[in-house]
């Protein structure tokens, strides 16, 4: 993706460095502008040196707008697929909401037609002034998206909302305002559970597997990148993603009551979650004494939830399941797939603990045709975003999957 980063004249500036690198590091080419206030903070080397691309003064006499002052400006603004304003100041804010453009990074902002996203930062009084909300309101009815700031101490000795957002929330923002949509996902609505489930003996042990939920967190943040509107069904204890509504969840039942909650609303499932088959017969609400405890536990199953979903489904609804499977894993995953009538498995190879918590993964689909080429090996969030483009193939090639 082509980013131009405006660093306006904020105390955080110096994180937009930060920034910066991060986003350069995954792949991004990242263009920086600095307001003439901007430059006081943080210089053009800092910033061409960690994105290897020019930095962009204030005026024509400045920096890189200097070589073709006329016509820099439209440049930069068709470059981009998106434009992000961090640390925003209320002094750009204002003047973005009104439509000036007295220096580049203002121009710039006039002339994009990219999605544009502010991260403000600043003293707790400017930021609930009445004129900075107004603004940013103006700018939320031009279509900006907005980082809101979180509360802490400012670096102005004050405690309060103005502190600028976490720098790897704002870039997953950018990634996420800037992505190119997917047509046949963009707008709709999916599912996905992630996360291993907790099966509780007594309060304090549980039964539970080596799921980390990695894989179907990498999946809700690639789908949602593709415009999807997801809705993540989590168990275990990985933080939620970005811009993803994220329902926590125990157990296998309570998994399947959040789906089922939420699966009539939806297009398609990705039942990424490794759900425990069984559970102990009973629940102990006091913590068995050593000694104590029964020497064999009595298992009962769990509910099936990618079955029973798609016992329910309505017609157009997708399916899409994954399975971890230690041998023979295409004639597991084809059976899986008719017995639940899935549109898809997607199948791990866990032999030797391979997949759970590994940071580089490798998934075979199998699908009514078939297994087919396995995708992968890749880092789970380049592996996700592949399943994602597979996925969309997939439905773009049959119209819609039943
Ligand atoms: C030390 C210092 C820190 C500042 N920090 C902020 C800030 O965090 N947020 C903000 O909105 N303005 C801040 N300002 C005020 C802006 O720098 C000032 O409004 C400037 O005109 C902004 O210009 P620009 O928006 O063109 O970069 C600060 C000023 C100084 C001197």
């Amino acid at each position: 993706m082509q980013i131009i980063l405006g660093i306006p004249g904020g105390i955080a500036a110096y994180k937009s460095a930060d920034l910066a690198r991060l986003l350069t590091n995954q792949g991004h080419r990242v263009r920086c502008i600095l307001t003439e206030a901007g430059a006081r903070f943080i210089t053009p080397l800092t910033l061409s040196s960690l994105t290897g691309e020019p930095c962009y003064g204030a005026n024509p006499d400045q920096g890189e707008w200097r070589a073709n002052p006329s016509i820099e400006h439209i440049e930069l603004a068709r470059w981009a697929d998106i434009m992000a304003v961090v640390p925003a100041t209320a002094d750009l804010i204002g003047k973005a909401a009104n439509g000036l453009a007295s220096d580049l990074l203002s121009t710039v902002l006039l002339a994009t037609r990219a999605p544009v996203l502010w991260a403000p930062a600043m003293n707790t009084g400017m930021w609930s002034h009445p004129a900075v909300q107004a603004n940013l309101s103006r700018l939320r009815s031009f279509g900006h998206a907005v980082v809101d700031p979180d509360d802490g101490l400012l670096a102005c000795g004050e405690e309060g909302s103005g502190k600028l957002a976490q720098v790897d929330a704002i870039a997953e923002a950018i990634l996420m305002h800037g992505a190119a949509k997917l047509r046949s996902l963009n707008g709709k609505r999916v599912l996905i559970t992630a996360g291993p489930t907790r099966e509780d003996l007594d309060p304090v042990r549980t039964l539970t597997n080596r799921s980390t939920g990695a894989m179907g967190i990498e999946l809700a943040r690639a789908f949602r990148d593709a415009g999807a509107q997801v809705q993540l069904v989590l168990g275990g204890d990985l933080p939620a993603p970005w811009g993803v509504e994220t329902a926590r969840v125990r157990s296998a039942q309570e998994m399947l009551a959040a789906c089922q909650a939420r699966w009539s609303g939806a297009d398609g499932l990705v039942g990424a979650a490794a759900v425990a088959d069984q559970r102990p017969e009973t629940f102990a609400p006091e913590k068995v004494k050593k000694g104590e405890g029964p020497e064999n536990l009595v298992l009962v199953r769990t509910p099936d939830i990618l079955a029973t979903l798609s016992a329910a489904r309505r017609p157009g609804q997708w399916i899409l399941g994954f399975a971890a499977e230690s041998e023979n894993h295409l004639a597991h995953a084809a059976a899986k797939l008719q017995k639940k009538q899935l549109d898809g498995v997607l199948v791990n190879d866990v032999q030797g603990g391979r997949a759970f918590g590994d940071q580089t993964n490798t998934l075979t689909p199998v699908t009514a045709q078939g297994p087919q080429a396995p995708i992968g090996p890749l880092s789970k969030d380049a592996l996700a975003r592949a399943v994602v483009q597979w996925w969309n193939f997939q439905i773009e090639g049959r119209g819609t999957v039943q």
